[in-house]
Formats: C-alpha cells, structure tokens, sequence
C-alpha cells in the first residue's frame, strides 16, 4: 500500500526554546530564511508524501498561515512587479495538501498520533518530528519507504549516539540484518546509560502499520506521565516485526541551541547567494 499521509506532532510547547517560543511555535523559528517545518515538509514532499496532518496546540495558527495564501501579502507583491517573490509564495501555499487538528492538552507524543487516528485509519503513515531537519541526499523519509516496500512492517530511523545522550531518545535492542538495517527486538523510551540496550536511538522520523493505533490507544501514559509512542511500538513489535534503519545523511536536532546554531551557520555556508559572504565573515571572525 503506498504512504501518502504523514502525520507532525507540532503542539510543543518548545519549552527549550523559551523565550523565542513564547509567542510562536518553535518550528517557525528560521534556518536563515526558512521556518524549520518547511525543511521538514520539504522532505515529506520529495518522498511522496503530500497529505500532511499538522498535529497543533493553543497558538500555533502561524503554521496554518504560512502553508496558507497570504493575500494581502500576494497582492502587495503583485501591485510592486516583484514575480519571484510571489513565485516563492505561491509555491508554498501549493506545496502540500494540509489538514490541521489539535491536540487540546500536552500529553506526549504517542497521543499526538492518536489524535490523528481517524484521519488515517487503515493506513501505513509516515510521522515527522518537526525538531529534526536531515540533509541527504536520498530524502530521509524516502530510504525508510525503501525498507517498507521490502518488508511492509514499521520503520523508525536510527542514529548512533555517546552513551551519556541515551537519556533524550528511545533506544533499540537490535537484531542486525544488514549494514544499516536492524529488526528492532526491544526498546526503551529514554533509558539512563546504564539501563540502554544498545546506542541506537529513534530519530524524529517513522513509518507506521495501522495497527499501531490500537497499540496506543491501549498504552497507560510512561515516562514523564506522557503515553509514548516507544511504550506503543513495544508492543506492536511483539505482534508485527518492527525494524529500524540508520539513515545516510545528517541529523541536526533543531530543538536544541548548539544543534539550531549548527544547521543555521551550515545551511547559511551552504546557499550561493549569500554563503560566499558568510565564510568570509567567520573566517575574519575565527582569527
Ligand atoms: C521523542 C521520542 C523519542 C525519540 C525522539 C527523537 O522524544 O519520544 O523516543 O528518540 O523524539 O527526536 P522527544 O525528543 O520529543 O522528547
């Protein structure tokens, strides 16, 4: 069955953010000139995933604005001649199919997804965790569909982290299959170093079976007092084989300052208008 429908839990509260995301959802916070989201929609986008169900809280009618027309905004661009700038508008109002529904109180991610339940029902789907942008070459996304395509089980991406960082992720027990693939035997939401099964941890990207839904909606609330999608994939594994997958690419967690500053100053080096500029300028700054 192909996946068209990618779920995103973007009702955080962004609370490391604070005070940025006081007024603002933290995925509108900018890479250079770019919200976060729309580097993450970009890459549901380019692995065929174009129904996007926005999982907002309280405040966050910005992300609804942004995939929106903006028409005052259009008109005003029209009226000046400025075409580029109104082509950039238009392609991200065209870019995706959007859907928004909210999660009306902050109970963990697992419930994020399930607030989305009966827009997905016997689905596959995909979810994006707005704090992680990837830069690949392959769409992160897109090599996890591969896995699917050859498996027809969940997928969750997988990334090597130090010991001391297993207390931030969900951590596999892992049963290797091939160089980057894994058939997930165990897991655990957030363990201490001591307590990991291995160093692999969930990144912010997952293909899911249907039949996780009723998972979640059997799973009591876990770590923090939040029903955890891990707590619900533990589950499901004993019933479905569930695998998990290091990705090509790189991860910068956004969620995070050094990570947020890290991807700012890359993707800056990165752009051909101004990226020649800024190397200059932190060159001159290094010395
Ligand atoms: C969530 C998940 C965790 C996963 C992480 C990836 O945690 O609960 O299992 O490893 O995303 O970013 P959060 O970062 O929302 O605390």
């Amino acid at each position: 069955m192909t996946v068209t429908k990618g779920i995103f839990p973007v009702a955080g509260l962004g609370t490391r953010f604070l005070p940025a995301t006081k007024a603002q959802p933290k995925v509108m916070l900018p890479l250079v000139d770019k919200p976060i989201i729309h580097y993450v929609v970009e890459e549901a986008v380019q692995s065929g995933i174009e129904d996007i169900i926005f999982v907002t809280g309280r405040g966050q009618a910005a992300i609804e604005n942004y995939f929106d027309l903006s028409f005052e905004l259009e008109e005003f661009l029209r009226t000046k001649n400025k075409t580029g700038e109104l082509e950039q508008l238009n392609g991200i109002s065209n870019l995706i199919n959007p859907c928004y529904i909210r999660q009306k109180a902050a109970k963990g991610l697992g419930h994020a997804i399930l607030v989305a339940r009966h827009l997905v029902e016997n689905e596959p789907f995909a979810v994006f965790l707005g704090d992680d942008v990837i830069d690949s070459r392959i769409p992160c996304m897109r090599q996890m569909l591969n896995v699917y395509e050859r498996y027809h089980c969940s997928v969750v991406a997988l990334q090597r982290v130090e010991r001391a960082q297993t207390p931030s992720y969900g951590i596999v027990k892992p049963r290797q299959i091939d160089e980057r693939l894994f058939q997930v035997l165990d897991m655990v939401e957030k363990p201490s170093p001591e307590e990991a099964p291995s160093d692999l941890a969930i990144i912010g990207r997952y293909l899911l079976t249907p039949e996780i839904f009723q998972e979640l909606a059997d799973t009591a609330p876990g770590k923090g007092g939040e029903i955890q999608l891990t707590d619900a994939l533990r589950r499901l594994l004993k019933r479905q084989a569930v695998y998990g997958f290091i990705f090509e690419g790189t991860r910068y967690d956004t969620g995070d300052k050094i990570g947020f500053l890290k991807a700012t100053v890359e993707f800056a080096l990165r752009r051909s208008d101004i990226g020649e500029d800024f190397r200059a300028y932190l060159k001159a700054l290094a010395l």
